[in-house]
């Protein structure tokens, strides 16, 4: 079993890989941006300042998104390994995931990073929109302020996993079985 971290801009397939990676190794996934989606949907305190936040294409702040992922390690204390989608997204949140890995006497193995075009990125978020309900992919403005806070904010994470040699970039371009394969190749070699 591993930990593993799928990172990549908005758009990039993190969720729809994460769902085959899942069923295939069965790790755990947890999703920050899903985890946030539920707070909302159910109308919590930390679920109505979240959206504030989310609906601007802005980050939630570093403490509540840390504090909700160390309360989902309590409830999943037997999980033998994780797929982290969407975090950690600030280099503050990589710093506390070691932490947390740590307390769990487990570290990270790998961070595959999925590499796509702004203009695939725009075109993939747009047609999602339509359908998704998420309300922050139906608005071009909200999308670039997106990619705007992934690069600023999002970026120099790929330079800390870089530094502890832990960084693959994986083409994120393709069909959904091609990167599929390559991340599982990138896995297989790695990892088990
Ligand atoms: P989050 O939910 O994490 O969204 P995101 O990173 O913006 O990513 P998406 O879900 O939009 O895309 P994805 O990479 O999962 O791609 P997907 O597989 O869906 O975060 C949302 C917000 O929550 C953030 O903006 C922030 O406010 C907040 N948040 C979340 N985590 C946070 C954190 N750690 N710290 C602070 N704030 C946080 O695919 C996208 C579309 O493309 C789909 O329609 C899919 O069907 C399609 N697609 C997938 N693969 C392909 C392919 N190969 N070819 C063509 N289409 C494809």
């Amino acid at each position: 079993m591993f930990n593993l971290v799928l990172f990549g801009p908005p758009g990039s397939g993190k969720g729809t890989q994460s769902d085959k990676l899942v069923a295939k190794y069965g790790v755990f996934h947890i999703s920050t941006g899903e985890l946030l989606r539920e707070e909302i949907a159910q109308k919590t305190p930390l679920g109505i300042e979240a959206k504030k936040f989310m609906d601007r294409g802005k980050l939630v702040p570093d403490e509540v998104v840390i504090g909700m992922v160390d309360s989902f390690f309590e409830k999943h204390k037997d999980a033998k390994g994780f797929l982290f989608d969407g975090f950690p997204r600030t280099v503050a949140q990589a710093e506390a995931l070691d932490k947390l890995l740590d307390l769990k006497e487990m570290q990270l193995d790998a961070v595959l990073a999925l590499q796509v075009s702004e203009e695939e990125l725009i075109k993939r978020l747009l047609e999602r929109g339509k359908t998704s309900g998420r309300s922050d992919d139906t608005n071009e403005e909200v999308i670039r302020k997106r990619f705007a806070v992934y690069n600023n904010e999002t970026q120099p994470v790929a330079d800390y996993y870089k530094k502890e040699e832990k960084f693959y970039a994986i083409k994120g371009e393709g069909s959904v079985a091609e990167i599929f394969a390559a991340l599982c190749s990138e896995i297989d070699k790695r990892i088990m």
